[in-house]
């Protein structure tokens, strides 16, 4: 297999005010199953698209691969998915058998290929686009964010398909998945790009090791130059004071103003030696602080909750069956929620679980109920925070405006989600996935409200956002119905845990 080398890459977006990537060379060798991380908006996708030359930049790249990238671009989801997955996957009716064995693989019926693409949950309609990617055998893959969307077997059955494939790039925030798939690392870090052998725990193992050095060493630091400083203005003042008694001196002894005089000069020595010894620590503190870079920052959250009475009831399901265009979803389902509680919704893909939230939000209509019922605490204010957000346009204060969310509120969340200031005038549409997704469960968070519904929060969020989250709920304990598909997360949060069976 070849490599694949960036020489002085150079490359940002119109609107951006500093370069994305700044003369950076990298090298890597088409086996590795390489692990692309880094914090949303850091250039990941960027640097997929640039590999395929799909945006111009300065500098050169060299390979000699083609590469496929996933998610492949589904530009009329509205016809049928068998028809879409042909013409992407460059199939006809003889070798189509493959997508379906594929298909049987990621446990999802296949039948299904014969509705439209948009009709498909985004789970199934990711296992749809990751069939014609196991299928394919002649290119580099791209392979970006796979395991979003997916329920707990689908990220299993990706996982297997990656240990046994040569070479790769993935990009993910699932460590668990990473930890799984990958031996080499490339780091997009705060202030640099780095190359690592190993997976995903043995990066953070180094990472956490040079943070906590850094960190150390600055506390260190801090110390000194406070002592440092407390010193030099002790000597301030004694010169200072010396200085003072020198001239009240003089005017009544010769002798007594020669001694003063001597007391001065000697104060105005320590003076400077004390002053140039703090301006070293400052510089030391400095160049110090450069090294600190590639540490991120992780400011606690907030969330606009209101108070409830506890154990007021909210939510309450009863032998729920749900519809979706007159077919049944899903076996009986029985639960409630209430106040201060955290409940998950689990399932497989398809098995109804964002239907459950729509039909929640449509009451009184009953469009999506087929039997059983769904009572809804009517008094209470709800926040919805939405799977899908692909389509977000316009600008930050636009979107905060639509739900009555303070705008400076949303911006300073956003900033301790490590949103840069720059980013603040970017209209949705230019922003990473990541970025969007953060946008939205910022939203929410700033709500006023008195119970929250989200599906999938966690999809596309970097690994430090996800653990600000869980920190948050576990200490704030806001009234709760989520979906989610990430175990630890679950685990972490729920105080209750309803999986939806599908029908079949
Ligand atoms: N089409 C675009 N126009 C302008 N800016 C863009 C565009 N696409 C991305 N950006 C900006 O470039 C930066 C990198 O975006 P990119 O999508 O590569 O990030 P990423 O690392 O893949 O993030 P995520 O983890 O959220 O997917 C972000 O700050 C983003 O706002
Ligand atoms: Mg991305």
């Amino acid at each position: 297999m070849g490599t694949i080398q960036f020489k002085a890459l150079t490359f940002n977006y119109s609107d951006q005010t500093q370069p994305l990537f700044d003369h950076v060379t990298l090298q890597f060798d088409a086996s590795w199953k390489l692990g692309l991380i880094g914090r949303n908006g850091r250039g990941k996708t960027t640097l997929l698209k640039l590999l395929q030359h799909q945006l111009p930049f300065d500098g050169q790249l060299v390979t000699n691969l083609d590469f496929q990238y996933f998610p492949q671009t589904v530009t009329e989801p509205t016809q049928l998915t068998r028809d879409i997955l042909m013409q992407l996957g460059n199939l006809d009716n003889s070798t189509f058998w493959q997508v379906e064995r594929e298909l049987r693989l990621l446990q999802v019926a296949s039948e299904i290929v014969w509705q439209p693409f948009d009709s498909l949950s985004p789970g199934e309609q990711t296992k749809m686009l990751l069939a014609l990617l196991f299928i394919d055998d002649y290119h580099f893959q791209l392979i970006d964010e796979p395991t979003n969307h997916l329920d707990q077997e689908g990220r299993q059955v990706v996982a297997n398909y990656l240990r046994q494939k040569a070479g790769f790039i993935v990009v993910s925030h699932d460590r668990h998945f990473l930890n799984q798939v990958i031996d080499h690392v490339l780091a997009i870090n705060r202030a640099d790009i780095t190359v690592h052998q190993g997976n995903y725990q043995t990066w953070q193992t180094a990472h956490d090791q040079q943070a906590a050095y850094e960190q150390q060493q600055n506390q260190q630091l801090k110390g000194d130059i406070k002592r440092l400083t407390k010193t030099a203005q002790q000597k301030a003042q004694w010169s200072h004071e010396a200085e003072k008694g020198k001239n009240a001196a003089s005017v009544k002894t010769e002798s007594a103003n020669l001694d003063k005089g001597f007391i001065g000069h000697r104060a105005a020595k320590v003076m400077k030696r004390a002053t140039t010894i703090a301006n070293r620590a400052e510089e030391a503190i400095e160049t110090k602080q450069q090294l600190f870079k590639n540490v991120e920052i992780a400011a606690p959250l907030t969330i606009n909750q209101r108070p409830l009475k506890p154990g007021q009831n909210v939510l309450s399901v009863d032998e729920l069956v749900l519809q979706q265009d007159g077919v049944i979803l899903n076996q009986p389902l029985s639960f409630t929620l209430e106040a201060g509680q955290q409940v998950a919704l689990t399932g497989i893909n398809g098995a109804g679980k964002s239907t459950l939230i729509k039909a929640l939000l449509a009451l009184p209509a009953t469009d999506h109920i087929a039997s059983g019922s769904l009572h809804l605490n009517p008094h209470l204010t709800l926040s919805y925070l939405p799977q899908d957000f692909d389509q977000l346009s316009g600008s930050l204060a636009d979107f905060a405006a639509a739900k009555q969310v303070d705008h400076e509120q949303l911006l300073s969340m956003l900033r301790k989600l490590g949103f840069d200031r720059d980013l603040f005038t970017h209209r949705l549409e230019t922003m990473s996935m990541g970025q969007k997704r953060k946008a939205a469960l910022v939203r929410s968070l700033c709500e006023e409200a008195d119970c929250y519904l989200w599906d999938e929060p966690l999809n596309y969020l970097d690994v430090i956002t996800r653990e600000q989250v869980q920190t948050l709920i576990a200490e704030q304990r806001p009234t709760l119905l989520f979906i989610e598909h990430d175990v630890d997360f679950v685990n972490a949060i729920a105080t209750q845990t309803y999986a939806l069976q599908p029908q079949h």
